[in-house]
């Protein structure tokens, strides 16, 4: 059994992504940490608890930073309002209840029946817990990085200690999901995600162009999903509501696209990876219209080391058939 340790910030998508890793055979899920980033974290914690009941399983979660390392962190719960903000360059994060639902969860009524997590933080859980299982423990994050950071400032012995570190962040393409520049989870804690490609880590990063250009399902993938008639399915479609409502209204087709599942597919399972390079990867923490980029060095102008794994392509099929799998 290869052991996980998932970091998220759990809305729609990240929720999907801890189904994968908890139902994967060969997978034992230690514990989930939880960062605010998609939803405060009081209902990110309240989101993961109840993707771990419906999975009918048993996993304590570890409360973590409320708010990024130096930036204050707002709710938004309006398109217009975060776009507003965004193009406003304020140096304040926000929330994602615009994407993903006041809730996270596509405001579709989920609700958990255990409040029961674990208030000693999620620092000292992930320190502790690295510790004692040195070149053993895959690291998964779906959320901005602040918990990571706030554990290597700690501890900065643990960033070696890990096997692998997958992050669900940042593009290879230059494309933004925020802004022009830059991805969510980058963009809402740039100082921690410096903090941690900086750091000795073994580090693959599966960029958000990975998730539009190989983990968009549309009416034919969310009709196979339907099909398997499960809790699982039904619930991974359902949360989506908020999604898939932006999705008709940007792009005019029905669907959504999932980028922490697909980043938690490929820890799972590295043959869905198609092409990647060895690269350096600056973050940039500079306030402004590049504020949260990832500046791929693809022809080492800077002369760095190759600190990121950077997936350029991964396999949407392989992708697909892990989902129909899993979630049946
Ligand atoms: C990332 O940001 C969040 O909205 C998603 O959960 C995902 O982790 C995509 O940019
Ligand atoms: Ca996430």
């Amino acid at each position: 059994m290869k052991k996980f340790i998932i970091d998220a910030d759990t809305g729609s998508d990240d929720a999907v992504a801890i189904l994968l890793a908890l139902l994967h055979p060969q997978t034992e899920v230690l514990g989930i940490t939880v960062v605010s980033g998609n939803v405060p974290l009081a209902q990110g914690i309240t989101n993961t608890l109840s993707t771990i009941e419906i999975a009918e399983q048993d996993v304590k979660v570890y409360a973590g930073a409320e708010k990024p390392l130096v930036r204050d962190y707002i709710e938004i719960h309006t398109l217009e309002e975060f776009t507003e903000h965004v193009k406003s360059l304020s140096p304040v994060s926000a929330s994602a209840q615009s994407v993903h639902g006041v809730d996270g969860m596509g405001d579709i009524g989920i609700v958990s029946k255990s409040s029961k997590y674990e208030e000693t933080g999620a620092v000292d859980y992930l320190i502790k817990t690295i510790n004692n299982n040195p070149g053993e423990i895959t690291l998964v994050t779906l959320g901005p990085l602040t918990n990571i950071a706030l554990a290597i400032k700690k501890d900065p012995s643990i960033s070696s200690k890990i096997d692998h570190c997958y992050v669900m962040g940042g593009t290879s393409d230059g494309t933004g999901n925020v802004s022009a520049a830059a991805e969510f989870n980058i963009w809402v804690d740039p100082e921690a995600a410096k903090i941690v490609f900086d750091s000795d880590l073994q580090l693959t990063m599966v960029g958000w162009d990975n998730s539009y250009k190989y983990a968009m399902l549309k009416e034919d993938e969310i009709e196979q999903l339907r099909s398997l008639n499960t809790k699982l399915a039904d619930f991974s479609v359902d949360i989506q509501k908020v999604l898939i409502n932006l999705t008709k209204e940007w792009y005019d087709f029905y669907g959504f696209d999932l980028p922490d599942p697909i980043t938690m597919a490929i820890a799972l399972d590295n043959s869905i990876i198609e092409e990647s390079q060895d690269l350096h990867v600056i973050v940039d923490t500079r306030d402004g219209i590049t504020r949260g980029q990832t500046i791929v060095d693809y022809f080492d102008i800077e002369d760095k080391n190759k600190n990121v794994r950077v997936i350029t392509k991964s396999s949407n099929d392989k992708f697909m058939n892990m989902l129909l799998d899993l979630l049946s």
